[in-house]
């Protein structure tokens, strides 16, 4: 496992800091092998596992057994686990119910979304020993306040807001920050701001590290397009064609040989 100081080490280093989300043991294990730094149990899990609408039906339990996979998986990596919708909201018990639930599935860390309100639940997963990774900007399990999603942050009255969520994000001791599609401009600022690193989704490239959905970038999510998602892959693609070519093989008696059969 790397350690969250490492990443702060990172942005003083002007290292760029590289995380993907991840929710099974198989791609844990390939992700284990490269370069990520950060793997994040996200709770898009809802969406890209299971195929909610939204990250709103993530649980706790769905959210553990995820963790529970990647850790097996990628032993070698910093895994942070997203507290799933409300389970920040219902008091410093439940949080923290839910905390250790996660960090005992083999998670490191926690990522929770937003700021007010929260604060002193902030400040209680700290102070109990769990570094805490803020998440500001599009705040996905707000998506019906926010009316949709989309890029926040465009006025000097939501940014100056914006700044201050993060600001007392890392006041209350997180670790590390990731910024939801906000413009290249705030990302920057944001990163200007504080001594933790900020990780940009949709926030340019001034921020001290990226994160993507993994099935985005591998170009499996066929439904979702934002613009600042690049596929590195054409991983539909690809899982297309090796299965038409299993079919045509079994079709035309190609598949399976001798070789490929017990005598
Ligand atoms: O759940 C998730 O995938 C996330 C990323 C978009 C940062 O929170």
């Amino acid at each position: 496992m790397k350690s969250v100081w490492d990443l702060i080490k990172k942005k003083k280093a002007k290292e760029k800091i590289t995380m993907v989300t991840c929710y099974d043991y198989l791609f844990a294990k390939i992700l284990n092998d490269s370069l990520i730094d950060i793997l994040l149990v996200g709770d898009s899990a809802a969406m890209v596992m299971h195929g909610h609408p939204n990250t709103l039906s993530a649980t706790p339990e769905m959210m553990c057994g995820h963790s529970a996979a990647v850790a097996k998986g990628a032993p070698d990596k910093l895994i942070v686990a997203d507290m799933p919708f409300m389970s920040f909201r219902k008091g410093i018990i439940f949080a923290l119910d839910t905390v250790k639930a996660l960090m005992v599935a083999g998670a490191h860390a926690v990522k929770l979304e937003g700021v007010w309100g929260h604060e002193d639940v902030v400040k209680a997963i700290v102070e109990s020993g769990v570094p805490v990774m803020g998440h500001v900007g599009l705040t996905p399990q707000s998506v019906f306040q926010l009316g949709g999603y989309k890029v926040q942050g465009k006025t000097r009255t939501q940014a100056e807001d914006l700044l201050m969520q993060a600001q007392k994000l890392q006041e209350l001791g997180c670790f590390s920050l990731v910024a939801e599609c906000v413009p290249q401009a705030l990302g920057k600022e944001l990163s200007e701001m504080l001594a933790v690193p900020v990780i940009g989704i949709g926030a340019g490239h001034d921020v001290d590290g990226q994160v993507l959905v993994l099935h985005d970038l591998l170009g499996l999510n066929q439904e979702m397009h934002p613009k600042f998602v690049r596929k590195f892959l054409d991983g539909a693609g690809l899982v297309r064609e090796a299965v038409n070519h299993y079919c045509i093989n079994v079709k035309e008696d190609k598949y399976p040989t001798l070789e490929e059969s017990y005598i």
